[in-house]
């Protein structure tokens, strides 16, 4: 029976920056999103993939002990190998995999998923595999698509399909004016065939270094999926196909970003991890809706939680807290009577008792059908910084009986006073 693999695209320390101040304490992939890292549902998913005999993460980051860890902790978990290649550099989407082929192709898997680490989704792996299988013969790769707004299209790898066949025939990253509301999700489907095709434009790139001096400083050897090969492929014969998907799904690339995520994962466990969901109970604290509490947190019986609310491990809740649409990172005390709204408060920070840390959310307007989360600009044009959710960056100190306000707190920062709409650095 033919093998398959899976890549992860996890980027490195120069990705993420819409991320911060999260990512200066953790790889943006491993961010916690329903009390699991963000590519830990990519695993997941993906190892429940018929005949999956190995996940690669191809990354720039250092291959440390937090990373270690986590991959062993899957090997265990999923019983499926996980390996991690580092790019000495960041090579662009399909640089990275054209730079680490023989790894990927070893063991002659029929079939790779290519997954970006920063999307979310309840995503239809093993779905795409039988469309891939049954929708064309021969050497063909299929995208993931799902649809946005006419609107937010505009920010996303956009797809034109003959609907007949479900064949490709446009793709255009982020255009600048209207192509279509079928949007490309980051997950691709690739046999081995695929390399053909980055090598060609690999060695056009080596060409145009090697001759075209002038351009050089604008030509690199990074390569993008989408916007070098993708356009390639479709130049020539029609090999891209197009699965849809309804099931939920979201870019990740704000910290706002992860307060939906951490929605949607809590909501999809009510049916593939009841047992994850916390439940009223004598001598228990109340919980509203879909809450996650890790095993060796402490929540006092007083304390109300929810909805979507995630506390991490270790974490101390104390009487009276409210907390909703927010996650609570590893180690933080949260003290009598606070009230947290639409945050994250930091690894290992203090919240002192009585007082509000809320923020805004920026969640997809409900009454407009496949409206995504926008990734908004820190500032707006007025140079105001743009409300948000709040974000309390690792070991933070927050004082007793005061408003922390649409604000985003640097790591280590102890506050004396209330902020409001401001980044405290
Ligand atoms: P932006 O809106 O600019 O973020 O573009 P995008 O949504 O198309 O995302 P991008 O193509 O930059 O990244 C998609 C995924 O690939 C993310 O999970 C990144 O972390 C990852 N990624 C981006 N560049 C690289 C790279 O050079 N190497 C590797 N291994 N991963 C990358």
């Amino acid at each position: 029976m033919a093998m398959l693999k899976t890549v992860i695209l996890v980027g490195g320390p120069s990705n993420g920056t819409r991320f911060r101040p999260l990512s200066l304490d953790i790889p943006k992939p491993l961010f916690p999103v329903a009390g699991f890292p963000m590519i830990y549902h990519h695993i997941e998913a993906a190892s429940k993939v018929s005949n999956m005999k190995e996940i690669i993460l191809i990354g720039s980051y250092q291959k440390d002990q937090q990373l270690i860890k986590f991959m062993t902790s899957m090997q265990q978990e999923f019983k499926i190998l996980v390996n991690y290649f580092q790019e000495f550099t960041a090579l662009g989407t399909a640089g990275g995999l054209y730079h680490f082929r023989d790894q990927i192709q070893s063991g002659n898997p029929e079939l790779f998923f290519v997954m970006n680490a920063d999307v979310c989704g309840d995503f239809p792996l093993q779905q795409m595999v039988q469309f891939h299988r049954t929708v064309a013969e021969g050497d063909h790769f299929t995208l993931l698509a799902t649809e946005a707004t006419r609107q937010q299209s505009l920010n996303y790898g956009c797809i034109v399909e003959d609907k007949a066949t479900h064949r490709v025939e446009h793709y255009v990253e982020k255009p600048g004016t209207f192509v279509s509301m079928l949007i490309s999700c980051g997950i691709y489907l690739f046999g081995p065939q695929i390399f053909d095709h980055i090598g060609h434009v690999f060695k056009e790139r080596q060409v145009e270094l090697a001759y075209n001096l002038e351009s050089k400083l604008e030509t690199s050897n990074v390569i993008h999926m989408e916007q070098d090969v993708f356009a390639k492929l479709l130049s020539g014969s029609g090999l891209l196909y197009v699965y849809h998907t309804n099931n939920f799904w979201s870019q990740l690339k704000s910290a706002g970003a992860a307060i939906y995520a951490n929605r949607h994962y809590l909501n999809i466990y009510k049916s593939t991890h009841p047992e994850r969901l916390a439940k009223s109970a004598k001598d228990y604290p109340t919980i509203i809706g879909d809450v996650y509490i890790h095993p060796s947190a402490t929540v006092h019986p007083t304390a109300c939680l929810g909805p979507n609310v995630t506390i991490e491990k270790d974490v101390v809740v104390h009487a009276g807290v409210r907390i909703r649409e927010s996650i609570v990172l590893e180690g933080s005390i949260i003290q009598d009577h606070c009230c947290i709204l639409h945050s994250i408060i930091g690894w290992h920070s203090v919240v002192g008792e009585w007082t509000r840390i809320e923020g805004t959310p920026n969640d997809p307007n409900p009454n407009k059908p496949f409206a995504k989360i926008e990734v908004q600009d820190l500032f707006n044009p007025e140079g105001k910084l743009s409300p948000s959710i709040t974000v309390l960056g690792s070991n933070v100190r927050i004082p007793s009986e005061v408003i922390i306000l649409n604000s985003i707190v640097l790591p280590g920062k102890l506050l004396e006073t209330s902020y409001k709409n401001q980044i405290v650095l």
